[in-house]
């Protein structure tokens, strides 16, 4: 498939996981990448397994958190490419613990990464998309859509991404634009490998959210990625898309 010939794709997070592996897949389909993030060993292994494979991405240290940088990365990827048709963002962090021992620079960090920095990423990609008649995908999570204990400040962030997404897709409903998210549940990647929880948690808790179809990879949910920013999901506009082996049916 070559569903991204001649488009420009600003992915986030691309450095890991499912940042990584949407890289790879719109790279497949001819896109033009421009992969940001704040590890710039692992953007540079993105970078060169694509280029090396007669894909085409170029990459930028950029953290999300900040709106100058969200701004400065859009911006990076127009000049580099020339317009912007697809933004994904993908970067995200998740922090475990009791909630009376969440500190506020943890709680306010989780919030700046994953909802701040979608929200003035889009803030700076509108104009463009407006021009390319694009489109963004936010990567919330099923923690965006179910209580999940010991992840406020991610709970809550995840959650906000989905309104702000609905928000921004009544904002923009009129114009050619569309803007949707995607939820994965547990996908095998460095940060469900480097989850950390605090001591006596109540284990009873956490089983509710492992999926009994066990996690996915993050390819899984690439390809949803890709098929929602491509003309085939032309239809779908303010949707809220789970991928996540049944987690949200029971
Ligand atoms: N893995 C899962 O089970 C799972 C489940 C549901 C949702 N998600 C969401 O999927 C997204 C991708 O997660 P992943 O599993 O691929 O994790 P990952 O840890 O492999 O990748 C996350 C990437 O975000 C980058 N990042 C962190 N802070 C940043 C910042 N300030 N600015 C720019 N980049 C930053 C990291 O360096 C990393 O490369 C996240 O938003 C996560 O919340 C993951």
């Amino acid at each position: 498939m070559s569903r991204f010939q001649d488009k420009v794709v600003l992915v986030t997070g691309a450095a890991s996981g499912m940042g990584r592996s949407s890289c790879a897949r719109f790279a497949a389909e001819g896109a033009m990448v421009f992969g940001i993030d704040i590890d710039e060993k692992g953007l540079q292994k993105s970078a060169e397994a694509i280029n090396s494979n007669g894909g085409k991405m170029e990459v930028a240290v950029c953290d999300v958190s900040r709106q100058e940088n969200c701004f400065k990365a859009v911006s990076q990827a127009v000049e580099c490419f020339g317009k912007l048709d697809v933004l994904v963002n993908v970067a995200g962090i998740v922090r475990f613990n009791h909630t009376p021992d969440v500190s506020e620079q943890d709680w306010n960090l989780v919030l700046a990464i994953n909802l701040s920095g979608p929200m003035f990423l889009s803030q700076a990609a509108i104009p463009h998309l407006l021009e390319s008649k694009g489109n963004i995908i936010n990567v919330a999570s099923n923690a965006g859509l179910m209580g999940q204990a010991y992840t406020p400040a991610y709970c809550a962030s995840k959650g906000g991404l989905l309104q702000l997404t609905k928000s921004l897709a009544m904002e923009f409903v009129k114009s050619p634009i569309r803007i949707n998210a995607v939820c994965p549940g547990g996908t095998d990647t460095e940060m469900v490998e480097g989850a950390r929880f605090p001591e006596d948690v109540d284990g009873s808790l956490i089983s509710r959210y492992v999926s009994i179809r066990g996690n996915g990879k993050p390819e899984d949910i690439s390809s949803m990625i890709a098929y929602v920013a491509s003309d085939e999901a032309k239809m779908v506009h303010g949707a809220i898309i789970s991928v996540d082996n049944g987690m949200m049916a029971g």
